[in-house]
């Protein structure tokens, strides 16, 4: 798949450098481009100058961005995402790590949706940090890839990029669920925070119903 990524840090550089290892090709962008072309050469991935250009060569668009710039985000993309798949991996955490933003409102990936007008969005990837982004085998048994959407053509992506992952792509339900996704990533990184974790720790749903994992 031809996938574009915007933002270089954590989870950009973990989700990039899984994804080219399992063949799909990928380009990032961001605001500062040497770091983006250094991330995209150390990745084996390509880099434009802007989301916007990134995003028009691409099947499917990966947030990886701070929550708190999403509008400025949204306005970057400049109208590509309409008709593509956007996977929102962001969480709309307080600056000072304090909650999430959204405790009065919706979750950040409904937000997404209204601001990518014509835009597939699937909230994905959030619940994994980005250790197990970068690694996905790396607990010795297949991990669970939660998402929810209301779209047929980004569940259907994000189902084939979950196994080319070796994910097992758990449905969670419609894109209002990501409201509890975003809560429960909040809740594993508070956990990590009062703990002093390795920040790997992750979900895994037992005997989950076949209908949440069938293809
Ligand atoms: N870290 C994790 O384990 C983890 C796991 C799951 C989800 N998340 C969520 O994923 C998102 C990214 O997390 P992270 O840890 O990767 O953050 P990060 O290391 O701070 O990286 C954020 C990236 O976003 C880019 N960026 C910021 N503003 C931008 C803009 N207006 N346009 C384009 N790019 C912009 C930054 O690059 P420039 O400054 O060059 O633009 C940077 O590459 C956050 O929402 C976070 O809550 C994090």
């Amino acid at each position: 798949m031809k996938i574009a990524i915007i933002g270089t840090g954590n989870v950009g550089q973990a989700i990039g450098g899984s994804l080219v290892r399992a063949g799909h090709t990928v380009t990032f962008a961001a605001r500062d481009g040497a770091t983006t072309r250094q991330v995209a050469a150390t990745a084996g991935a390509s880099a434009s100058a802007s989301p916007a250009d990134a995003a028009r060569g691409a099947e499917v668009i990966i947030l990886a961005v701070p929550y708190l710039a999403a509008e400025q985000v949204a306005a970057e993309l400049d109208g590509q995402a309409a008709g593509k798949v956007v996977i929102d991996a962001t969480n709309p955490i307080k600056a000072d790590y304090s909650g999430l933003s959204t405790e009065t409102g919706g979750s950040g990936a409904e937000r997404f949706a209204q601001l990518l007008e014509g835009a597939h969005v699937v909230k994905a990837f959030n619940t994994l940090f980005a250790s197990v982004q970068a690694d996905p085998g790396g607990h010795g048994s297949a991990l669970d890839l939660l998402y929810a959407t209301d779209d047929a053509s980004a569940k259907a992506v994000v189902i084939a990029l979950a196994s080319s992952l070796g994910l097992r792509p758990v449905s969670v339900g419609p894109l209002a669920a990501s409201r509890e996704l975003e809560a429960m990533a909040w809740l594993n990184i508070r956990l990590q925070m009062i703990s002093g974790g390795d920040w790997r720790s992750t979900f895994v749903l037992v005997d989950a119903p076949a209908a949440a994992t069938a293809a």
